[in-house]
């Protein structure tokens, strides 16, 4: 064996002393990649049922950023990101996001499409920058391979220089080296740790998350984005204290009114689809070979508005800072401690009869 790895459940935050005079100050903006920045720290999931237009005009009004998924053709993916980059200057979305006076990185809003790293990936990335996507993720469950290391440095050479790639997804501190020699401006780090991730049955591989990230953050210099298995705020803001940028979500933000799919009714309640974007139901949604499934489907409760969704998230994490003792992501660091399972049922809930 060779060291024993960590996640979520497995830490807790030591709570510092606190100069944080009101939670509603606390600024959480954030880099994004190399040269973009959001005012919150939420990305929504580039999967099938979370982020088409809706829920990327909605994350963008709120000052994060969502995810155009790629399971469609190139010109209905492209449609879907100019129906966004469309809303943002119709909303004038620039004031909201006061692009003035913003510090850090924030002088455009940041707007995300998908791409695989063969087949039509070329093709698809310049029409999606052509129709106003300005940052290119290339959404590989297997990042560290010689496919991304080709589609990186091909989408270099070819895009726009205004146009920032984010890269994964990576579970170790050689393949954040890697990714970041080959030229992304961001890393989206966590392999088969997402709430229908079945990778490490399948496989064996992947890393608990806590381990994951520290084993990425500690050797870049770029932003990392903490992606898969996200379930609370607290979550969240383990991530971020443990010097992710952001957080990638997407059970959290699957079956709000803003992810794609239709409100099902059954039983008394309602509920939305949320697959695994490598589940059968997906591969067989959109005709591809039902092989390689590495990922489950499901139906889950029906939450209402995404806003309501996310504010609750925020109150969290801004919470969390204040125990934090900071007034912004930059100071938020601090120590934590690994529990044992004593400690994690303490941690919940446990006057339940
Ligand atoms: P959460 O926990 O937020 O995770 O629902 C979302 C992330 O899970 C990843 N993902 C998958 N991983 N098989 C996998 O092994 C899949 O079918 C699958 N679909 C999504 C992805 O990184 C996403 O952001």
């Amino acid at each position: 064996m060779n060291k024993q790895a960590l996640t979520y459940d497995d830490i807790q935050l030591v709570p510092s002393y606190s100069n944080v005079s009101s939670r509603r100050n606390i600024d959480l903006s954030t880099p994004l990649t190399k040269r973009y920045g959001i005012h919150i720290p939420l990305v929504a999931s580039c999967m099938d049922t979370v982020c088409e237009t809706e829920m990327a005009i909605a994350l963008a009004e709120m000052g994060g950023v969502g995810c155009i998924h790629r399971f469609m053709g190139i010109e209905h993916q492209a449609a879907e990101v100019k129906a966004t980059a469309d809303a943002f200057v119709s909303l004038n979305l620039a004031a909201v996001w006061k692009l003035e006076e913003s510090a850090f990185a924030i002088k455009q809003i940041p707007l995300i499409a998908s791409v695989g790293a063969n087949g039509d990936y070329l093709e698809r990335a310049i029409e999606l920058v052509k129709a106003g996507a300005n940052i290119i993720l290339i959404d590989v469950a297997h990042g560290h391979h010689e496919n991304v290391k080709q589609a990186l440095q091909t989408l270099r050479s070819t895009l726009p220089v205004h146009v920032d790639l984010i890269a994964g997804n990576i579970a170790s501190a050689k393949a954040a080296q890697d990714l970041e020699a080959w030229g992304a401006d961001c890393l989206r780090t966590g392999v088969g740790g997402g709430s229908l991730c079945t990778t490490r049955l399948k496989t064996g591989f992947g890393v608990p998350n806590v381990t994951c990230l520290q084993e990425v953050i500690a050797v870049t210099s770029i932003p990392v984005m903490a992606d898969g298995g996200i379930r609370t705020s607290g979550d969240i803001s383990k991530a971020l204290a443990l010097g992710s940028c952001s957080v990638m979500l997407g059970s959290l933000i699957a079956g709000t009114k803003e992810a794609p799919g239709q409100i099902i009714e059954k039983t008394g309640g309602l509920y939305k689809r949320y697959r695994g974007a490598a589940s059968l139901e997906t591969k067989s949604v959109h005709g591809q070979e039902r092989r390689n499934v590495e990922g489950e489907s499901t139906v889950i409760p029906f939450k209402g508005g995404v806003k309501f969704v996310v504010e609750s998230l925020l109150d969290g994490v801004r919470s969390a800072l204040s125990y934090g003792g900071a007034n912004n992501l930059k100071e938020f660091k601090p120590e934590y401690v690994q529990v044992t399972n004593a400690g994690l049922a303490e941690a919940r809930p446990h006057l339940i009869f």
